[in-house]
């Protein structure tokens, strides 16, 4: 239930000419869990909905498990890409939340028990279970966002990108976006997420895009991309390296340590009492 994804150099310019794309290259493999960061403006959700359909490239090519997706028809890609929008509200459209999440596995054509099945689940893993018949616009912005999440999830699709899910999370909020990532990676579904939040990233992802100016500036794993090397080139996109990644470099720890482990080494290494 995964499947590959290969942006080959990807070119995309907005009908009022502004290049959010300019040139990019990127394959993210069967199973692989990537998150892609970058200042406003940057190009992210650009990129992702190339992979939806949303949008089609200018230029260049975007494969969807080894197929053209200039060859897929938008419900085509649907079934094997879902997109959890950066803005909940221009996805969600139904008056209740269980029709919203419903409305995308009933389109792709699964059986009516298949459909309640995956409602129960996906409201289940945001935490709306209790709110099915509330109407979308009665939640709060935050729970709005997890509603979006939800509808994706209930579609099961191989690919699962989420732009943006921690934006108005509380800490809880924050928890449940990384128990559904890490679940879906666990499941060995190729999951993308775009976010803002460095610690979020540098404890979540596996792999980090740094994107600048519609090209990817950086891309490794956490440790790699967040060593001091690099730390120009995240300024250079309005990054910042996490406080970890900043004090176990003045450590002289190898890699780039989470909080937890920084705060064990600097617990190790200071004599108790
Ligand atoms: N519908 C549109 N029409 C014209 N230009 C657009 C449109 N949407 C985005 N842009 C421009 O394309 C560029 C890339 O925007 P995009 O939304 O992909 O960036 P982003 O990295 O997702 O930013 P953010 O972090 O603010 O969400 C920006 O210059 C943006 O102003
Ligand atoms: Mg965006």
């Amino acid at each position: 239930m995964s499947i590959p994804i290969t942006l080959e150099s990807v070119v995309f310019v907005y009908p009022d000419g502004t290049r959010a794309l300019d040139g990019v290259d990127l394959r993210i493999g069967s199973g692989e869990q990537v998150a892609i960061v970058g200042q406003n403006g940057s190009g992210k959700s650009t990129l992702v909905r190339q992979l939806n359909g949303l949008l089609r490239p200018t230029e260049g090519r975007v494969l969807i498990d080894g197929t053209d997706a200039a060859a897929l028809h938008v419900a085509q890609l649907a079934a094997k890409v879902g997109l959890a929008f950066q803005n909940p509200d221009r996805q969600i459209f139904a008056g209740r939340v269980r029709a919203e999440v419903a409305f995308g596995p009933r389109n792709l054509g699964r059986a009516d028990a298949d459909v309640e099945r995956a409602v129960d689940e996906a409201l289940e893993a945001v935490g709306l279970s209790r709110t099915g018949e509330a109407n979308p616009y009665d939640l709060g912005y935050s729970r709005r966002k997890l509603l979006a999440i939800a509808s994706i999830l209930a579609m099961r699709t191989p690919v699962v990108i989420l732009d943006e899910p921690t934006t108005g999370q509380d800490a809880r909020g924050v928890a449940r976006v990384r128990a559904i990532i890490e679940r879906l990676s666990e499941e060995g579904r190729t999951v993308v997420t775009i976010s803002h939040d460095m610690r979020f990233v540098a404890e979540t992802a596996r792999r980090i895009v740094v994107m600048r100016a519609g090209r990817i500036a950086l891309d490794g794993t956490p440790a790699e991309v967040f060593a001091e090397p690099n730390w120009p080139a995240l300024a250079s996109t309005y990054l910042e390296p996490t406080l970890p990644a900043r004090v176990g470099a003045r450590l002289g720890l190898v890699g780039t340590p989470t909080e937890a482990a920084l705060v064990e080494a600097i617990g190790a290494s200071r004599p108790v009492g």
